[in-house]
């Protein structure tokens, strides 16, 4: 019989073997997901015996992990500003970067803030489900190119009781081109496509690349977004727009070229630059 122990320290050596990061986090919160327990629970019941089934599952779990799936995917949920979202292969997995945005709105916006708000490129729907749960009298109206990602933002509001509006879209452009919204937020796609090979084979092989990959130069969406934004936020209406470490100058420019002002890049906690921040 195989125990607990002996399954997360035969999985780990065999991701470490394959290069794979975390590898005992990874080990621990796939077969918490077989047994269906919680990742801490595991660690007070070490030397218990897994039924054959689970074992198999577990098994099976982890293969595809050792395949560069990412554990996200496989489990089906990423935590994202303290929520579970759900996730599934067509929608970004939200990066802890990403929630900056969030916070950045916190520090500016009071919660009872009644404003109108869109998020562009809602993948999961962490920015659009946060920022409707955060500010419950916003009205949060949340877009993407694509039908998946809009699915799995409608079951993720649903799941966490957010009230939001929805539109399936390219950037702004079907928007009438009017002061509307006090907020928009996006994350874009802005990798560079001569970067994209470099990626992680989790990233590369796993996440769709719609929601990765920028354009030409990386900011071509981005720069395409801000000509879109200006006419349709309020005179002082805020932009979180995320973005590449070594985009910030080239993302501060093009908004003042689109007419936004008090364009600033903020940083993330490893301290580079992430985030635009302006101004109608
Ligand atoms: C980097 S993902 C961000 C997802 C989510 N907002 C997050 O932060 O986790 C970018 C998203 O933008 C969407 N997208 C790409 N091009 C778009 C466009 N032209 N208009 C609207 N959405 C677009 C993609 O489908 C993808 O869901």
């Amino acid at each position: 019989m195989t125990s607990i122990r002996h399954f997360i320290e035969e999985w780990r050596e065999r991701f470490i073997g394959a290069g794979i990061e975390d590898a005992r986090l990874n080990a621990e919160l796939l077969l918490a997901h077989a047994l269906r327990a919680r990742r801490d629970d595991l660690l007070t019941r070490l030397d218990e015996s897994l039924p054959a089934e689970t074992l198999k599952h577990a098994n099976a779990l982890c293969e595809r992990r050792l395949k560069r799936e990412p554990v996200d995917y496989i489990i089906g949920r990423r935590e994202f500003f303290g929520r579970e979202f759900h996730v599934e292969p067509g929608v970004l997995i939200p990066r802890p970067e990403t929630e900056r945005i969030v916070e950045l709105a916190l520090e500016r916006l009071t919660r009872d803030f009644t404003g109108c708000a869109v998020d562009i490129g809602c993948g999961s729907g962490a920015l659009a489900v946060t920022l409707a749960l955060e500010f419950p009298r916003m009205r949060v109206l949340a877009t993407d190119l694509h039908a998946v990602p809009l699915d799995v933002t409608r079951r993720n509001a649903q799941a966490l009781g957010a009230r939001l509006w929805y539109a399936q879209m390219d950037g702004l452009a079907a928007i009438r081109p009017a002061p509307l919204f006090d907020l928009i937020v996006s994350n874009p796609p802005y990798v560079l496509p001569e970067d994209y090979a470099e990626l992680q084979p989790e990233v590369r092989d796993f996440e769709p690349r719609e929601a990765l990959v920028g354009g030409k130069d990386g900011i071509e969406i981005c720069v395409r977004l801000l000509h879109e934004i200006a006419p349709r936020l309020k005179p002082g209406g805020l932009l979180y727009m995320e973005h590449g470490m070594t985009q910030g100058n080239q993302l501060r420019e093009a908004a003042a070229r689109a007419g936004l002002k008090e364009a600033r890049t903020v940083k993330d906690y490893a301290g580079l630059d992430r985030i635009l921040e302006a101004r109608a």
